[in-house]
């Protein structure tokens, strides 16, 4: 694992961006495995800089969401689809056909997931994942438990998760019960993981992970198994972790 800690969020930011866009600038045809939430804003915004800059082209690359509410339309203002194009997929030259994100109003969501993975299996290795954690040690929506699924999969989230993640919703009452969630499996595949988390409220889960045993019931922990993983945080974030 290589950590690197930084004062602010504008110098992670920066620093996560330039690894992602290094990976592109060598392979035009990049394949991206992106995450939503509101850790990785900044560097999406870094990103749009650097396309608008023109140091970096997104012509070619292929996207692949990490995860997806059950239920809502793409164009629902809390969709994962509506936040990657409001942050990133409307200010860059990325066309409809190169992103990639569950259907989370599918009328079979069996056969969506099957749908999804049988896309990453054709994927192949992604070039990047992006990913943050969770309060509860998420990864994508990968919740605890007993067992953790390689594949993609429909999740019932924890009522954790939706109280945390109703801050983006009207009420708790209308955010999802479910979602479907990329698998651990693309993940740990992928050549490199750029992994960012920010802030305090995160320094205990982060200790967990990264420093605890390797445990279901904290997904992120199977991050340390991942031989190419780059961690950013900035120092609230990593005060447990040193
Ligand atoms: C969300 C997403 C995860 C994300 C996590 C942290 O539920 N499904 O992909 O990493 O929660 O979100 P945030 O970055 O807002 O803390």
């Amino acid at each position: 694992m290589k950590l690197a800690v930084f004062k602010n969020e504008e110098e992670l930011d920066l620093a996560a961006a330039k690894s992602m866009i290094e990976v592109i600038n060598e392979n035009p045809e990049a394949t991206l495995g992106l995450a939503t939430g509101q850790t990785p804003i900044g560097l999406y915004q870094k990103l749009v800089q650097a396309y608008q800059k023109g140091q970096v082209t997104f012509k070619q690359v292929t996207t692949y969401n990490i995860d997806e509410y059950v239920g809502l339309e793409k164009e629902h203002p809390q969709s994962f689809y509506h936040f990657m194009k409001t942050h990133l997929f409307s200010h860059i030259d990325l066309n409809e056909v190169q992103i990639h994100i569950p259907n989370g109003t599918a009328s079979n969501l069996e056969e969506e997931t099957e749908r999804y993975e049988s896309l990453l299996m054709k994927a192949g290795q992604l070039d990047i994942q992006i990913l943050s954690i969770g309060l509860n040690g998420h990864i994508g929506f990968n919740e605890p438990g007993n067992t953790l699924h390689a594949e993609t999969h429909v999740v019932t989230l924890t009522e954790d998760t939706r109280k945390v993640n109703s801050k983006s919703f009207p009420s708790l009452a209308e955010v999802p019960k479910k979602a479907i969630t990329m698998g651990l499996g693309p993940m740990m595949k992928a050549k490199k993981i750029i992994f960012i988390a920010k802030g305090e409220e995160k320094a205990a889960i982060l200790k967990q992970a990264f420093k605890g045993p390797i445990d279901p019931l904290v997904p992120g922990s199977l991050l340390q198994l991942h031989p190419n993983i780059e961690v950013y945080l900035d120092e609230k974030a990593v005060k447990y972790m040193m």
